[in-house]
């Protein structure tokens, strides 16, 4: 199943997030959002697209307070959270510290965080319950090595971790959530999945998710493509049938260019 139906496809408003990663304190991110909402003022938004900016912790209450003040129209989110609500957890936020600050979007699993800070299939899928749990939209990131591309496992791993994080919900939830296909080899690295690299595993997403959820399910679901994303390379994925929306790392860190993204034609 694909979202290749145009009244399905036009059912999706696509979603552009920019995640700040660890960068901008909150005094550069302050300039930032600044830097957007004035160009969003002249440029404003394409219909059916929606923004999320994803700062760090530090910036969060700062950039909220920008957003609410200045009727900024872009989503507050965050890039990670603890599973547990609350307790002896020290350094961690809880999913309900962000819901208080209007947090909508919460990215559990991206591979940073599988990576350096070791979190596993079951850690996300319990990031993916405390973020509902709240009200919030979970960003459930998902995508392969570069040997597991070469070992022709791609597909597998990416449907497994698929399965891990939201088997067992129900389809209205499911259809709400977002996931984004970032392939671990085009993260930070100038790589760029193909357009048709990109369609084809968000289509296999998209296939996993009719197979846990239904068809009403995938239809809704919203799946992200991330790694590497230029103004220049924008168009052409968010062009893509199962593609709605992109996760954007370094070239969220410039409001002309994120904005260049955010208003490509697709
Ligand atoms: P880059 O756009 O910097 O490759 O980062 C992608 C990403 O990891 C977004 O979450």
């Amino acid at each position: 199943m694909t979202g290749t139906d145009p009244a399905e496809r036009a059912g999706r408003s696509v979603l552009v997030s920019g995640n700040w990663k660890m960068n901008e304190n909150h005094f550069e991110g302050l300039r930032l959002v600044q830097e957007l909402a004035a160009m969003l003022r002249v440029t404003g938004i394409p219909e059916g697209r929606e923004v999320s900016i994803h700062p760090p912790f530090t910036s969060l209450r700062t950039v909220q307070t920008a957003v609410e003040t200045d009727r900024v129209p872009v989503a507050l989110g965050a890039q990670t959270c603890h599973h547990e609500q609350r307790g002896a957890f020290t350094g961690e936020v809880s999913a309900e510290m962000l819901a208080k600050l209007n947090v909508a979007y919460v990215l559990a699993g991206h591979s940073e965080r599988r990576t350096f800070c070791g979190e596993t299939d079951a850690v996300v899928r319990a990031k993916v319950d405390a973020i509902l749990s709240q009200g919030m939209r979970p960003i459930v990131c998902v995508g392969e090595t570069l040997d597991q591309r070469r070992g022709g496992e791609a597909e597998e791993r990416v449907r497994r971790q698929v399965v891990d994080a939201l088997s067992g919900r129900s389809s209205e939830t499911i259809g709400g959530l977002v996931v984004a296909y970032e392939p671990i080899w085009a993260i930070g690295t100038g790589e760029t999945a193909s357009v048709d690299d990109a369609q084809q595993m968000c289509a296999v997403i998209r296939d996993e998710i009719a197979k846990l959820a239904g068809p009403g399910a995938a239809a809704a679901v919203r799946i992200q493509y991330g790694g590497s994303v230029t103004p220049e390379s924008a168009g052409p994925l968010l062009a893509a049938d199962d593609v709605d929306g992109l996760l954007v790392g370094g070239a969220s860190l410039d409001a002309e260019r994120f904005v260049a993204i955010v208003r490509a034609p697709a």
